[in-house]
């Protein structure tokens, strides 16, 4: 519980405004679905990723495994928050496989938020987005479990 809960408010609004603008970079003249993500590990910094398609569509990836990717880049292993945001009908949330990808970093705390056009419309828990899940603990490697 963050000492001043408003803090913690405007923090995540600076985080739908990272996705905001990283999703204004997303190559995805396939879809012309536009996905922008913000990631805040345990230690405050911020990794963002967008959606980068391909001719060879499979080879696309989603905004979050991009940002994902630059946490663990920089030597961060723990997700506190994701915000991914988009414009399309409906809400938002991670696919099948970016779920798996943020449950290698996720604690039982870390939250997801799915933003459309008027903000942030809907907050996860990982379990919610995963139950049952698959994680480092079963191959017998340190988990905080979701
Ligand atoms: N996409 C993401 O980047 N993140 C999601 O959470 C859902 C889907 C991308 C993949 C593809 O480039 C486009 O959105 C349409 O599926």
């Amino acid at each position: 519980m963050p000492a001043d809960p408003d803090a913690d408010a405007l923090a995540l609004e600076e985080l739908l405004a990272l996705a905001r603008s990283v999703q204004e970079r997303a190559y995805a003249p396939y879809s012309d679905y536009r996905v922008g993500a913000a990631i805040r590990s345990s230690s405050g910094r911020v990794f963002l990723g967008c959606n980068v398609e391909n001719a060879a569509y499979p080879e696309g990836t989603c905004a979050e495994a991009g940002a994902i990717a630059a946490m663990a880049a920089a030597g961060e292993r723990e997700i506190e928050v994701v915000v991914v945001v988009a414009d399309g009908p409906g809400l938002t949330t991670p696919c099948g496989g970016c779920r798996q990808k943020i449950r290698e970093f996720a604690t039982a705390e870390t939250v997801v938020h799915a933003a459309g056009p008027d903000g942030i419309a809907a907050s996860f828990g990982v379990a919610d987005l995963l139950p049952s899940s698959f994680g480092p603990g079963h191959l017998g490697r340190p988990d905080p479990g979701v």
